[in-house]
């Protein structure tokens, strides 16, 4: 997720064929519709200019998590110790500190960028042998960088806009951080939406995370990041998700907030 101390995408990539007007071009159309089969126009659009943005920052920054638009790599590792709560009900203690999932567990990661959730989980040794893992993300040059990084056999990388498996948790860190340039309301409905698809797909639950409105850093004019109201998403986790149990993690950032949302 962009923080807002983070290198930002002042100049977003200017490919015509890609971005703003650019992307209504019939080449385009055409091209989108390869890329992100089966949406709306304007989704499909949006798709285009957000996968250009974080081609963009990536060419810049390269396999790092400024590429991701985290200010630090640490800051980025902070966010993945709050999703995996998730796991908390279905995880295995040995000693004090060590949990892992339960065998065969599968997650989706929707917004994976390079890969990093796949390797932080894995240095903790937090997959077991016959876990599964997909990544997905809207760019290309994030899920290259994936692909050609982790070799893991657990883990497959796809370039969509929707977790296109069920797994058993899924994970969206950072994915709804950046609009670009679309006012509030429609990008909430935006958010909405893709959290309920995720959710589809999710048999245990769910966890994602977004800039906080009520953040020491919020700067809601500076166009481009969506600042949210925590207690807005907690309720919609609730109430149009229909978690059964719901968890607001707020005290770990001034930056951000994480809703952990179970089935059970
Ligand atoms: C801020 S980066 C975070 C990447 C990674 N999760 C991390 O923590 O480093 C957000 C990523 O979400 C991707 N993204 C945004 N909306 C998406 C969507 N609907 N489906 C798939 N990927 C999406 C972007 O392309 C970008 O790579």
């Amino acid at each position: 997720m962009p923080e807002p101390d983070a290198p930002r995408p002042a100049e977003p990539a200017r490919d015509p064929d890609l971005c703003g007007d650019g992307a209504r071009t019939p080449f385009a159309k055409a091209v989108g519709e390869l890329v992100f089969p089966g949406m709306t126009d304007s989704r499909r659009e949006l798709y285009l200019r957000i996968a250009a943005t974080y081609d963009w920052t990536f060419g810049l920054h390269g396999r790092t998590a400024r590429a991701a638009l985290w200010h630090s790599r640490r800051g980025q590792h902070l966010r993945f110790v709050q999703l995996a709560r998730l796991f908390e009900p279905d995880v295995v203690r040995r000693g004090r500190l060590w949990r892992r999932p339960r065998g065969a567990v599968t997650i989706n990661d929707l917004g994976c960028g390079y890969g990093p959730l796949f390797e932080w989980l894995d240095r903790r040794r937090w997959l077991a042998p016959e876990a599964r893992y997909i990544g997905y993300d809207l760019s290309e040059r994030m899920i290259e960088s994936a692909r050609r990084t982790v070799s893991d056999p657990r883990a497959a990388f796809y370039m969509a806009g929707e977790a296109t498996e069920e797994a058993d948790y899924s994970f969206a860190s950072g994915t709804f951080g950046m609009k670009l340039d679309v006012p509030d309301p429609d990008w909430e409905l935006h958010c909405g939406d893709v959290l309920k698809g995720l959710w589809a797909q999710s048999r245990r639950g769910l966890a994602f995370n977004m800039l906080n409105i009520h953040g020491r850093h919020t700067r809601p004019d500076d166009g481009g990041l969506y600042y949210a109201d925590p207690d807005h998403w907690a309720a919609f986790a609730e109430r149009k998700l229909g978690a059964a149990r719901v968890s607001l993690l707020a005290r770990y950032s001034s930056h951000d907030f994480t809703v952990l949302a179970w089935r059970r």
